[in-house]
């Protein structure tokens, strides 16, 4: 068990803590977002403190601030050289991690989605990743990567899935104007793309072309679908979203 602190209490902090709680960890959270930090605490008896507070507790601290106050929230306060940190923040840099935390230096930087607290959630992890497992596997696995520029690309990965999500309630919708009940529209939409993703294997590469060219043949309704998709761009589209987030991370 390890004493462990989120700086800063909002959307990703709330899960990860309840994820944490429930392996036995003694929590430490700040105050703001109020709503959620006493939420937390009636629900998890976590401790709510200053962000000095917290990380005097903790041995492990977590940074979920928007990155856009982090300096203002981190410049102040102090840790220690033997603390341990994990960034979820985007677009805040390892230098600019390690001068706001020093004398601390011992780094993670990872991409948690909320439902990683049911499991299932890779975590791309730059730095110690040891850390990240001994956290979060075996339910939700750890992926290393090798540098920032690599930890960026799976950023802007995580938001192609709000743009997956987009597509799926666009077919949602038409299948509900065909059929009239859309909630068996959506249902059945996500139970067949969920289920779809659950069978796959997904050690190797290759595994996405191949499923597809298995359901893509000659003459089928599916190789209409593929093929349209990529006639109108829509691979061309996702590729230009891609890119344009990756830049938006390097500045
Ligand atoms: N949401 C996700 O699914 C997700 C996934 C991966 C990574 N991230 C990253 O996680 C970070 C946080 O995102 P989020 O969605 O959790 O944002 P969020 O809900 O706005 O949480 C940020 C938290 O920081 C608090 N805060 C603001 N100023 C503070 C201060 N001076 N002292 C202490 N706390 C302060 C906010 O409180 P107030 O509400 O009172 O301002 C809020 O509780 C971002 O860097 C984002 O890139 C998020």
């Amino acid at each position: 068990m390890s004493r462990i602190g989120f700086i800063g209490t909002g959307h990703i902090a709330a899960p990860i803590a309840r994820l944490m709680a429930a392996k036995g960890h003694d929590l430490h959270v700040t105050e703001r977002n109020a709503q959620v930090s006493s939420a937390l605490q009636a629900e998890l008896g976590v401790q709510v403190g200053t962000p000095q507070d917290v990380i005097d507790a903790s041995e492990i601290v977590f940074l979920c601030l928007r990155p856009h106050v982090a300096e203002d929230v981190l410049a102040p306060p102090s840790f220690r050289a033997d603390q341990k940190i994990v960034s979820v923040m985007a677009a805040v840099s390892e230098v600019q991690l390690a001068s706001l935390c020093a004398p601390a230096s011992d780094f993670v930087q990872t991409i948690p989605l909320g439902f990683l607290q049911t499991g299932g959630c890779p975590l791309a992890a730059y730095g110690n990743d040891r850390l990240l497992a001994d956290l979060f596997e075996p339910e939700n696995p750890v992926v290393k990567v090798a540098n920032e520029a690599a930890l960026n690309a799976h950023f802007a990965i995580c938001a192609m899935v709000p743009g997956i999500l987009d597509l799926m309630a666009t077919g949602t919708e038409w299948l509900a104007d065909q059929t009239g009940d859309k909630d068996r529209a959506e249902f059945y939409t996500t139970q067949l793309v969920s289920g779809f993703l659950t069978s796959m294997h997904k050690e190797h590469a290759g595994q996405l072309a191949a499923e597809r060219d298995a359901l893509a043949t000659e003459g089928t309704l599916s190789l209409q679908m593929t093929d349209v998709l990529q006639s109108e761009g829509a691979h061309d589209a996702l590729r230009a979203a891609l890119s344009a987030i990756g830049k938006r991370l390097e500045t």
